[in-house]
């Protein structure tokens, strides 16, 4: 099966798993769990936005969310890393290899490339997705296309 293919078939999975059920985070850890199992990817996960209640005018910073793989870092600031960078430019970022990506920080020694891709309510980003792989140039418009289709489902 292609990986187009394999997106083709998980969509409806994935939309149907979620249907009827309102919890974010009950619906963030199926979908993750999902992609993780059907991709064989090294780590994959959420990262959502928490406001700075101490300075709400601040851009608070993201925390780790439903994940599979190993442990990850906890908390990731505004335009840091890729996941930061995803975020405060609202737009999906691949990294065909992460050495190469500056500021990119390195939960897993073993993670080669990587995709980041925000999840938007109401305009703004509450949530960024991240998939790693232990693979170099993994991710692609392919990737891309399918997880922000993902991303109309939270
Ligand atoms: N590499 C990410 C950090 C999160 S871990 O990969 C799970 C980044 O640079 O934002």
């Amino acid at each position: 099966m292609t990986k187009e293919e394999k997106y083709q078939s998980v969509l409806p999975q994935i939309r149907s798993l979620l249907s009827g059920e309102a919890d974010m985070i009950a619906n963030m850890a199926n979908m993750v769990a999902v992609l993780h199992e059907t991709f064989g990817f090294w780590w994959t996960g959420f990262y959502r936005v928490v406001p700075n209640t101490d300075d709400p005018a601040t851009a608070g910073e993201l925390v780790l969310g439903p994940f599979q793989g190993p442990i990850a870092c906890t908390r990731i600031p505004f335009n840091k890393g890729v996941c930061g960078t995803a975020w405060a430019q609202s737009k999906t970022i691949i990294v065909p290899d992460v050495h190469l990506f500056p500021g990119h920080i390195a939960c897993s020694s073993l993670s080669k490339s990587e995709i980041v891709v925000p999840f938007f309510s109401h305009g703004q980003v509450f949530a960024v997705l991240d998939i790693d792989s232990a693979e170099l140039n993994t991710f692609d418009a392919i990737d891309q296309e399918y997880l922000e289709q993902l991303a109309t489902l939270l």
